[in-house]
């Protein structure tokens, strides 16, 4: 191992700089030569990439995004264009690859593993914490700040209107923002795609909180279980609530990093050389608990992650 090539693709997350930095440090102090990969796999198949050196990733442990930019590239889900990517790599004499992204961008990086010399190292890198076998994903820290202090905000201004919130979050098919952030926010519910919404059950909550003298109602919605706007029609067709409805949007992905995903990130980089150093490959590093380990992406990519439930039970029972 001698040369190795690093790149962010798919939807970024805060923390992706820290990785960066780690992995271009850590293959630089152990006598490798680092290669940047602009805008992910589109930037790969542009054959658009620079030697990075240690000072060359100063100063972005703390910027939110990606300074090797990402994209979502379509040619590279077709054979041929793949074909033309590993001819680049190979003029190249690129051996090693660390791909930082989501589950779409790791199902990139097995094919470049199975269907190239080249050994690929995955680091999960996406919000949206759905990616099997790792507890956390770089930028889920950070984005559930984002969102609990935006509906920390929120709370203020419904209080003071006596009104009722429907607050959409990201996560795409899966319901961990809106569950952890709901919990965290004392939210008065949670709407999930892994819990079938009973919009009774739902309204006879807020109905309840008011009762008991609650002068704010939250809800907070997983993009991909409904849409607020939905749900803001069933509350106010059934608990007569004045409701608002708010979208984070992007602002869930953007910030800078917290410790936690400048710390996972440092970790993870690192350990993805070194795997790589070791002549492992097909792999993805993951964090169990507060220890680091790896798992073959085939396991990572044909295994679904499982919300814990037993979460959405407990803000149910305290909210
Ligand atoms: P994320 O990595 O955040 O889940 P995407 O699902 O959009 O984001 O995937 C990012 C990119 O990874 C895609 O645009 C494409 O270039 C690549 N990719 C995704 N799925 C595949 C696939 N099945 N085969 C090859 N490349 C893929
Ligand atoms: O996967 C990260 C994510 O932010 C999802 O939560 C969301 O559904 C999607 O990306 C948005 O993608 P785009 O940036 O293309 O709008």
């Amino acid at each position: 191992m001698k040369r190795i090539a690093i790149l962010t693709s798919g939807g970024d997350s805060p923390g992706m700089n820290a990785a960066i930095r780690s992995v271009v440090r850590y293959g630089v102090s152990k006598g490798m030569e680092m290669y940047g990969i602009m805008r992910g796999y589109t930037g790969l198949l542009e054959d658009d990439m620079m030697q990075l050196n240690f000072s060359d990733v100063g100063g972005i442990m703390e910027k939110g995004g990606t300074i090797l930019k990402t994209a979502r590239c379509e040619e590279f889900k077709v054979d041929r264009g793949r074909i033309e990517a590993y001819e680049i790599l190979k003029n190249r004499k690129i051996d090693g690859l660390v791909v930082i992204g989501g589950d779409g961008s790791l199902n990139g990086a097995t094919l470049v593993a199975n269907e190239s010399n080249v050994k690929v190292v995955g680091i999960p890198a996406s919000i949206d914490n759905d990616i099997y076998g790792t507890d956390m994903c770089i930028g889920v820290d950070t984005c559930l700040n984002t969102v609990v202090e935006n509906i920390q905000k929120l709370k203020d201004t419904a209080s003071s209107h006596e009104r009722a919130f429907i607050v959409e979050t990201m996560g795409r098919n899966c319901g961990y923002i809106a569950l952890v952030a709901g919990l965290t926010t004392g939210s008065e519910a949670i709407v999930i795609p892994e819990v079938k919404v009973d919009y009774q059950a739902l309204s006879d909550k807020l109905l309840s909180g008011k009762k008991r003298g609650k002068v704010n109602s939250i809800v907070v919605v997983a993009e991909g279980a409904a849409s607020a706007y939905t749900v803001a029609r069933h509350l106010e067709n059934r608990t007569g609530y004045e409701t608002r409805v708010t979208i984070l949007g992007h602002v869930q992905r953007g910030g800078s990093p917290s410790v936690f995903d400048r710390l996972l990130a440092s970790r993870l980089g690192a350990n993805a050389v070194q795997s790589l150093i070791d002549g492992k490959s097909n792999i993805m590093v993951d964090l169990k608990g507060s220890k680091l380990s790896s798992l073959g992406l085939d396991e990572v990519l044909q295994t679904k992650k499982e919300l814990d439930i037993g979460l959405y039970d407990l803000a149910n029972t305290l909210s």
